[in-house]
């Protein structure tokens, strides 16, 4: 048997094509052994400290972080005005549909007032609007109407949006990170007053919310509405608060949605509330004191619930009639009311991307610590 010309030269480049990682294969993280540099054509870019990925783009990318003690400076640098943890890429249902990098690759800009913010928020083209410490809606309750292609990243960890958010409508393409959003409280628990959220999304798609703080708002603190798809939340604390994170209003099954590493501390009902989803991934998050109910799969949703904690949590697990439900390796601490039974068929959510599960009894120390704005994630 001869071996052709062709087969020999191939087993020639092998272990050089074994050493980069593919177009969106994993190039990094904690506990990572795989290789940290990725094919031509692609770069290698931070997502957290426990995944990087290769993503379309050229430039140098250093290694990324292998372990989870090092500090901001080790995570990936890249050269151009910005680092690449400022402009990291979505993980989750948000990585499908053509992925969500927000103003990756375009203007960077700093700012530090409200004014700046909806300037650059609405403009159009691709926008890294870093924040600077605290920004004060000049009006309470103002939603930045956000347009396409957009990140808006804290720098370090004292970004902050207080007394107003963001409305996402029928935009694509948006990232909002390491930023504590809220404080348009006005006395109203049933959040009947105003109709001020910390984001609404209606019709918009590729949508990451990561490593933010959404804290006392007067209606939703996060509502995403009318078929808003491709949406990722990850690494989220939502606290004291009432209706807290809503997703729905919809007569149609299309929405697909993963939420991970999220911390629902002292809040009441929908936790989320996931009203008619085609696909809702719920991993490792943690509640703390909720009043009225966790995790509810309503309508017709199918809902994948995997190694999430529940502490004095009242009617952890919900599910209407008419949904899916699938739960396993979750842990139950003094709740009370109902938990509902498994039901239906779940999806399998590694057939659509790839994630790590943490151990269930990890869950409230990592969450309690990574669930909010990091120095790490946008240092400058
Ligand atoms: C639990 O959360 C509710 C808000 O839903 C709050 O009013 C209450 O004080 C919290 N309880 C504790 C012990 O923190």
């Amino acid at each position: 048997m001869t071996y052709s010309k062709k087969f020999v030269a191939a087993l020639l480049l092998a272990p050089a094509a074994l050493a980069q990682a593919p177009l969106y294969g994993q190039c990094g993280g904690q506990g990572w052994t795989g290789p940290t540099t990725c094919v031509s054509g692609s770069v290698c870019v931070y997502s957290n400290d426990w995944y990087s990925q290769c993503l379309p783009g050229t430039g140098t990318t250093t290694a990324t972080t292998t372990t989870r003690t090092t500090t901001a400076s080790s995570a990936a640098t890249t050269t151009g005005s910005s680092s690449t943890s400022c402009q990291a890429a979505a993980h989750g249902f948000a990585s499908l549909n053509g992925g969500t990098t927000g103003g990756n690759g375009g203007t960077v800009v700093v700012v530090n007032n409200w004014a700046d913010l909806k300037k650059y928020a609405t403009a159009s083209g691709k926008y890294v609007i870093k924040v600077s410490g605290k920004i004060v809606a000049t009006t309470t309750g103002e939603e930045i109407k956000v347009t396409n292609d957009k990140t808006i990243v804290g720098i370090g960890s004292t970004g902050e949006i207080y007394g107003g958010g963001f409305g996402l409508t029928n935009v694509k393409n948006i990232i909002i990170r390491n930023l504590k959003i809220g404080n348009t409280y006005d006395g109203d628990w049933e959040g009947k007053t105003h109709d001020w959220d910390g984001i609404q999304s209606d019709t918009s798609s590729n949508i990451w919310v990561d490593h933010c703080i959404f804290e006392r708002g007067a209606d939703g603190l996060i509502d995403l509405r009318l078929d808003s798809n491709y949406i990722t939340i990850s690494h989220v604390t939502f606290r004291d608060h009432n209706k807290v994170l809503g997703i729905g209003w919809t007569e149609n099954v299309i929405t697909q949605a993963t939420i991970h590493h999220c911390y629902f501390q002292n809040v009441g009902q929908r936790n989320p509330s996931a009203d008619n989803l085609k696909y809702a991934h719920m991993y490792n998050n943690y509640l703390n004191n909720a009043t009225s109910y966790g995790h509810y799969s309503r309508g017709y949703t199918n809902m994948r619930v995997e190694n999430c904690y529940f502490e004095k949590v009242r009617n952890p697990l919900q599910r209407d009639d008419t949904a899916v439900l699938v739960a396993s390796g979750n842990t139950y601490v003094s709740c009370t009311g109902s938990t509902a039974a498994n039901s239906g068929t779940a999806f399998n959510p590694s057939s659509f991307y790839s994630y790590t599960l943490d151990s269930t009894a990890n869950v409230p120390s990592i969450v309690k610590s990574e669930a909010q704005p990091k120095s790490s994630i946008c240092p400058s």
